[in-house]
């Protein structure tokens, strides 16, 4: 795998379920969050030194409507991401934000919007 990359399935999972019947991810499989606001992901992420790096998710989003996600870098205030369709489960897209770093271990939690909950969340590239 690429420096950087962070499978969402070895990441902390709270309601939800790594699952692998939609080709195309990376690894073992992707996290399907649970269909509820507050299900979500947590990677944890080192970096040597502070600063601003991207963070890219790697999704899908099989239905007709977006799925927004709150994104939280080391507990601060909520960023929000919009995760728009991808037209099909098996057809994954990237989205990219960017972020202030500390040096060392960094959480990024992404945590579902809305009662349809997150996409399906394949990894987080640190870039
Ligand atoms: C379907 C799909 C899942 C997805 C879910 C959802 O069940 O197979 O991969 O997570 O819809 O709406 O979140």
């Amino acid at each position: 795998a690429p420096p950087g990359r962070h499978e969402a399935e070895d990441a902390l999972i709270s309601r939800g379920a790594v699952e692998s019947n939609h080709p195309g991810f990376s690894g073992r499989g992707f996290v399907n969050l649970d269909n509820t606001v507050g299900s979500h992901v947590e990677w944890t992420v080192d970096a040597p030194a502070a600063g601003t790096r991207s963070l890219s998710f790697r999704f899908a989003n099989g239905t007709t409507t977006a799925r927004p996600m709150d994104v939280s870098v080391n507990g601060g205030p909520p960023v929000s991401v919009n995760f728009p369709s991808t037209g099909t489960w098996p057809a994954w897209q990237t989205i990219t934000i960017s972020a202030v770093l500390r040096a060392g271990a960094n959480t990024v939690r992404a945590t579902s919007a809305t009662a349809n909950g997150g996409p399906n969340l394949d990894y987080l590239d640190l870039g």
